[in-house]
Formats: structure tokens, sequence, C-alpha cells
């Protein structure tokens, strides 16, 4: 809990050793001549116990103070004769601030991650999700600071875009052209669309970066991105974050060293500052946390390449629902496979066949595969997804012109590889996924406050 900044409730001052503070009520008890009241004002998991003594001249009112309501406290911080609690404040003064009718949807009993996803705006009140949300906050913070102390520097790409970075993913397009107008037209007339052509919402702030990087050295993106991908799973949402470094004169390994640094950063931070959250997630949402985040942290990552991978798999005499061969596109049970039964660990996966992968990707000498690289990991599948970038000029030209990519739009892109090109590697991180292996959360809508997904936008 949090002494409150204003030192002033409804005239009475609180001097030295004296308390005041404000916060939501989880519970209140009536005993004989007392009223006891759990009282949380979300800066920690903790409650504080307040007790009010059937003196106080608003007691009456007190008695009538319901779950979810808000209310202002001053008092003595005492050592607690019951159990349960170290301290708790014995109140000279309490204020209603707001009284909640007994509609308030959380009254203390469990409720389900589903029906807490329909209270959206309420549930950050909830232990789970109170817990979640500063680890979250914890964790963009420690990005930025894991960044800092590397020597950084930190670009903020544009949200709305002309380019497609993958080439593939479904985009979210952005017009101030009047639906009814294009009705009656038949098509949209780009040429008289806001920016004069056809835009995006972006799906990875990595071109930017790139060109950052071969300005600025080491550099990293952090921020929204999106994907219209009409994919109801668990590991999908619309809007995410994406943290994406990207790295000046670094290869492929110098690029996986990386992503193992700042995965293992990461997790040691979460149990270094956020301990109290971290605990309710291993005892209450999942019993193997503790262990997995442990392994995770102390082993060196696995690093195997895509043909291995798929050697791997073809020995594993599992039944697969989409059969494996060399050159096929992973599925999520081939990934979760590999990461969870095989090495038991997060697993690297490097050099897949260019026919699977984005036109930015290095060509390996054997003129087949590219430097690409996924980082999969027990419980999630993918992590990271990254590569070390074409740096040849004639070498991307010729890939872009094999893939029936237009030059005219990458102009810039292309001129980075004119001008001063160097080997430089990056990747993307799904800041959610990330989430969801530190806190052991299974579901991708249960980590992002107001998760976007087909069909739904509320709140
Ligand atoms: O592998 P992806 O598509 O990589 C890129 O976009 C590269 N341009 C990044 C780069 O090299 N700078 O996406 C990166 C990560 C994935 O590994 C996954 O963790 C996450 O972003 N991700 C999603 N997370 C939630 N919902 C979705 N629909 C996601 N799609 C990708
Ligand atoms: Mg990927």
């Amino acid at each position: 809990m949090k002494r409150t900044k204003i030192n002033r409730l409804n005239g009475y001052d609180t001097s030295p050793g004296k308390v005041l503070i404000k916060g939501w009520v989880r519970t209140r008890r009536d005993a004989k001549g007392f009223s006891f009241m759990e009282i949380n004002d979300g800066s920690c998991l903790t409650n504080i116990q307040v007790v009010a003594n059937s003196d106080l001249p608003n007691y009456t009112a007190i008695q009538g103070i319901t779950t979810g309501s808000a209310v202002a406290v001053a008092g003595d911080m005492v050592a607690s004769p019951g159990k349960g609690q170290k301290w708790e404040i014995q109140a000279a003064h309490v204020d209603i601030i707001s009284l909640a009718p007994e509609t308030y949807p959380l009254q203390k009993k469990r409720h389900s991650d589903e029906f807490l996803r329909t209270i959206a705006h309420l549930r950050p009140r909830t232990n789970k999700y109170g817990a979640a949300f500063r680890i979250r906050s914890g964790m963009v913070h420690a990005i930025h600071r894991f960044y800092r102390e590397k020597g950084f520097f930190y670009l903020t790409s544009p949200v709305i875009t002309g380019s497609d970075c993958e080439g593939a993913g479904e985009m979210f397009r952005v017009t101030s052209l009047d639906p009814d107008a294009v009705a009656k037209q038949g098509k949209m007339d780009f040429a008289r669309d806001f920016f004069g052509q056809e835009s995006n919402l972006t799906v990875s702030g990595q071109l930017s970066a790139e060109m950052f990087a071969l300005a600025l050295g080491d550099v990293y993106t952090f921020g929204p991105t999106f994907r219209a991908e009409n994919s109801n799973t668990s590991r999908h949402v619309a809007e995410f974050w994406m943290l994406e470094p990207e790295m000046a004169f670094c290869d492929l390994t110098g690029n996986m060293d990386h992503g193992e640094e700042l995965v293992k950063y990461l997790v040691n931070d979460a149990l270094t500052n956020c301990t109290d959250d971290m605990n309710l997630f291993s005892r209450f949402v999942d019993k193997t946390l503790s262990r997995r985040l442990d392994t995770l942290v102390s082993k060196t990552f696995e690093r195997i390449s895509y043909a291995e991978a798929i050697a791997i798999l073809e020995k594993s005499h599992k039944k697969f629902e989409y059969d494996v061969r060399y050159g096929i596109d992973l599925q999520s049970e081939h990934e979760r496979f590999l990461a969870e039964e095989h090495v038991q660990k997060p697993v690297f996966l490097f050099d897949y066949p260019k026919e699977i992968k984005p036109f930015y990707m290095r060509i390996n000498d054997d003129g087949e595969t590219v430097a690409a690289v996924d980082l999969l990991v027990p419980g999630i599948g993918e992590l990271i997804g990254g590569s070390q970038r074409e740096e040849r000029l004639d070498v991307l030209e010729s890939r872009m012109a094999q893939m029936g990519l237009p030059k005219e739009p990458y102009w810039w892109y292309l001129d980075s590889r004119r001008y001063g090109s160097v080997p430089h590697s990056g990747f993307g991180l799904g800041f959610e996924r990330f989430l969801m292996m530190v806190t052991g959360i299974t579901n991708i809508r249960d980590v992002i406050p107001f998760p976007r997904t087909p069909g739904s936008i509320d709140f």
C-alpha cells in the first residue's frame, strides 16, 4: 500500500506516526464492537486490514460499506494481534469516497477467466489481473533499462505505413475515403485517399529499425503492431506489442546471443523485482512455472538448424496432424514438440528454406536457405522471429524480382544497401507471448489490457 500524497482527510491532519491510505474495499465483516475491512489500492498484491471501532462517529455508515467501495482511512499502523497479517490500521477516521451498489460484479469468490474477459474494465481489480498488469508494466521498464544499459537507442517507428514488411501478413487498411462513395464507384481511388496511396497499420517496425541501425548502430523499436489474420487462437491477437532490436555489424549468431541474453535478463528481472506478484502465478496459476523459469535462466538455449529439426521430427515417429517434410512451414504442433519434448527448454531454429521466408532475409552460401531464426519456447511456441538481413544490393534486388516484388516502393530500403551497407541483424519478440511465458497465463487475451481479436472490440 502507498501512503497517499495528500495528508489531509476532511480536516483530519495526519501527524507523524499516523497513516492515511486510499483504496478499494475487497471485503468487510463485522465483529462485536468492530468492523474489519480489507483494503487494496492497486499498488501491490497484499491488502491492508483496517479495524474500525464502534465508537467512530460514522460507525453506522461504515457498517454499510460494500465490496468495491472506495474509502480513505487515517489512523495508526499497529502490530496486528490477529492471524494472517503482520500489521493493521487502527482507524481514527474513515471517509467513504463512494459506495458501490450490490451489483458490483467482483464479489469475493473465484471468477473464471472467461467471465472476467467480459468485464475487462474491472478485472485489473482482482488479485490475478492486478498482478499480471503490474508485471506487464515492470517488464516494459526492464526492456528500456536493458537497452539503455547496453547503449541501444530507442526508435519509435510509424504505426501507419505504406509498405508491407512481411509481404505475407494480412493488414488493416487505413483510409479517410467515404465508404459510401467507394461503394458507388465500385473501387477505392487511392490517389484521392489521405496519403495518396494505399496505406496500412504496421505489421512490424523492422524496416524503419534497419534504417536507423545503419545510422545509429544498435537500436530497438517497441510499440503496437497489427495483423488482420482471422486466427482465433490462444496465441494470436490483432493488436499486440512487438519489441524489435536491430543491430549493425551483427550476424545471425550475434542475433541469437542477443535474444538469449534479453530473454534471460527480463525473466531474472521479473523474478527479482516482481516477487510477490510472481509468487501468485507460481502458486495458483501454474505449479510448474518456477521450475520452468529456473531452467530458462540457468540453462543455455539449444540451437539447431531447420534441416536438423526436420530430421528430428521425422525420426520422432510421432503422429502429427500436418505431415513433416523438408520445405514445410513448421506448424505449432511441430514447434511445441521440439521445444517441449525434444530439448525441453528454449530452442533457436535457424537457416530456413528461402521459399517460406520474406525477401529481406540473407541468402546463405548454399543458395537455398536464408539466415532466419525463430526462438521456440515450451508452452508458448514461437516467441521470437528474426534474421540476418540481406545487405548485398544485387542479391536483394534479384530476390525481390524472383518474388515479384516491385522495386519502386522500396527505393529507400534499397538505398540503404547502396550507401554504406553493412551486415546487420534483428528480430521481433512478441511482448504478450513473452508475458504468457513469464506468468504461466495460457490465453493471450489475459495478458493484454483490452484484447482485440476477430469479432471483438469492446472496451
Ligand atoms: O515472426 P514475426 O512475424 O516477425 C516479424 O514481424 C519480423 N519483421 C520481426 C523482425 O525481425 N524485426 O513476429 C515476431 C513475433 C513472433 O515471434 C510472435 O512472438 C509475435 O511477434 N507475434 C504475435 N503475437 C501475438 N499475436 C499475433 N498475431 C502475433 N504475430 C506475431
Ligand atoms: Mg514468425
